[in-house]
């Protein structure tokens, strides 16, 4: 069954479908449980960003796992990150001797990942690893290793599950273009 999605005002365009991103996230899953065959994982869920693609990603992965939340911002209600991640939720657990596989929803300008891992390295896991669903590699100021990821974008403005808009939009089940007069 196919039915036609009803756009929110703010969007031009679908870019990616909510079976597509089901889809892939089958995909990723499969990828990851067979990677760590074997062995236990910590997911790390960066909110409030990753929540949507966490709850479906770890329903997907088939090997022991733990969750955990971190919630970092650097945008704000901006378009453009302050260069400035800002931790406002920790982890609960410690992840000395773990398996860490963060999870995000998107890498930008690549600031809040590599934050994100420097401060998690330094931690001492067994190894740590990225899984991000979007990744928008034209405004890239500092490099981030990507081990799963799940779309490359083109450098649009996109909002929907999971990305917000001045913290609205994150429920909308597919991943949309903003209309250029909302920008
Ligand atoms: C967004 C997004 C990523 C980050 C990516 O978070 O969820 O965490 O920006 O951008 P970057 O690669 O340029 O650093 P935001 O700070 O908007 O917080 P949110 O997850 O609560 O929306």
């Amino acid at each position: 069954m196919c039915e036609k999605i009803a756009l929110a005002p703010e969007i031009e365009r679908i870019l990616i479908g909510p079976e597509e991103i089901q889809k892939r996230i089958i995909e990723l899953g499969k990828t990851i449980s067979h990677d760590y065959k074997g062995e236990e994982i910590i997911l790390v869920c960066i909110l409030k960003g990753a929540f949507l693609f966490t709850s479906d990603l770890c329903r997907a992965i088939e090997v022991p796992q733990k969750m955990d939340f971190m919630a970092v911002s650097s945008y704000g209600d901006s378009t453009q990150s302050s260069g400035i991640v800002k931790i406002e939720k920790d982890l609960s657990e410690s992840i000395e001797n773990k398996h860490v596989l963060i999870v995000e929803d998107i890498i930008d300008s690549g600031l809040t990942l590599s934050y994100i891992q420097k401060i998690l390295r330094d931690r001492n896991p067994a190894s740590i690893k990225v899984c991000v669903l979007c990744n928008k590699p034209s405004n890239l100021q500092q490099h981030v290793k990507v081990d799963y990821c799940g779309f490359l974008l083109e450098d649009e403005f996109v909002v929907g599950y999971g990305l917000d808009f001045k913290g609205y939009l994150r429920n909308l089940p597919y991943i949309g273009v903003v209309k250029s007069e909302f920008r």
